[in-house]
């Protein structure tokens, strides 16, 4: 079995119009609009559904408020989807549309859904990166220009809940997912067994079942900052702005959303295949290498330390010592704040 990253992401929201009119500013591409659902599809071949919240058609909400009524994940082939359902029938109930789609609950009560996804990869843009002070990669041109931002893919769902092993151990069991980092007692990134992009799933740590954010791929950080700059001029709100995570590489802008947690834009993810070794990171550490506006957090930011976990995966709840404590043997430190 391969999945291949979020092929839909569903909402059920209060505000269809503004909900609508946010994701249409942000730069997707409308496929379908009719008074009760908006549709967007990306480049990739992923959509973004905004239904009413009282939408029939929609699973049973999972959360307080406007936001995911459920995330379908796109599998390779209909031979998968088929040993994925057998798999899943074994201890809980699932149900399967006319069309294929597959529903059921993951073990944190999170709706989850799976359908044959033909994705189509982004493919290379005319920008042949970064000069550097001894390698020039762009003579006698200039970069990209970009009109608009136009997010090509979704990179990854974020979610909080209160077990987050319980929920690893199903997303990596039972659907293939790998560890790729982990953030000292507070979370952990997967990545889907069939993607590259550091991770397409974040679980933290949190006393109840809340979303957190989507991220949308796009191309450079220029792509990022025509939309952020788009998105500000339209009266739409970021809390941190710009800034670059430490874990991840990740480019990141963030916007409240309307229809539930935030949207970001992200760009220069690393690429990791199965010879990658998951790092244990102190959190800010780990959170921030630079933002554009400080915050009180960004001297805690450059502290700390990342240790290569060479053997099994822990527990979540076992990494929450401070780094100072001791380091898990076999394990090497990749440490901040000499400058
Ligand atoms: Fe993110």
């Amino acid at each position: 079995m391969t999945l291949l990253g979020v092929e839909s992401l569903i909402y059920g929201v209060d505000d269809l119009d503004t909900c609508t009119r946010f994701y249409e500013d942000f730069g997707l591409e409308p496929a379908a609009k009719a008074s009760d659902v908006s549709r967007f599809r990306l480049p990739e071949g992923s959509t973004v559904a905004l239904h009413r919240r009282d939408d029939p058609r929609l699973p049973p909400p999972f959360l307080d408020g406007p936001g995911p009524r459920e995330v379908v994940w796109g599998v390779d082939s209909q031979q998968s989807l088929e040993a994925l359902v057998r798999d899943l029938r074994r201890d809980r109930p699932v149900s399967i549309e006319p069309d294929g789609t597959v529903h059921c609950r993951d073990d944190s009560e999170l709706c989850i859904g799976f359908r044959v996804f033909e994705r189509h990869p982004p493919g290379v843009h005319d920008a042949p990166g970064e000069n550097n002070l001894g390698q020039v990669l762009r003579w006698n041109r200039h970069r990209k220009w970009y009109e608009r931002a136009r997010p090509k893919q979704i990179n990854h769902v974020v979610f909080g809940l209160p077990d987050v092993d319980r929920a690893v151990a199903f997303y990596t069991g039972r659907l293939g997912f790998r560890v790729t980092d982990i953030m000292r007692g507070f979370g952990v990134f997967m990545r889907c067994d069939g993607r590259n992009d550091h991770h397409n799933l974040f679980l933290m740590r949190l006393p109840r079942l809340v979303f957190s954010h989507v991220s949308f791929g796009v191309e450079t950080i220029d792509e990022l900052m025509i939309g952020a700059n788009d998105m500000q001029r339209r009266g739409w709100t970021s809390e941190v702005g710009l800034g670059r995570h430490r874990i991840s590489s990740l480019l990141f802008y963030y916007l409240a959303c309307p229809a539930g947690g935030q949207a970001e834009y992200s760009a220069d993810s690393d690429y990791l295949n199965d010879e990658w070794t998951p790092r244990l990171w102190d959190m800010e550490f780990g959170h921030y290498h630079w933002l554009a506006a400080p915050t009180p957090n960004a001297r805690m930011a450059r502290l700390g330390v990342a240790e290569r976990l060479e053997g099994p995966m822990p527990k979540l709840a076992d990494t929450a010592r401070p780094a100072a404590a001791g380091k898990a043997p076999g394990s090497q430190a990749q440490t901040g704040g000499h400058s």
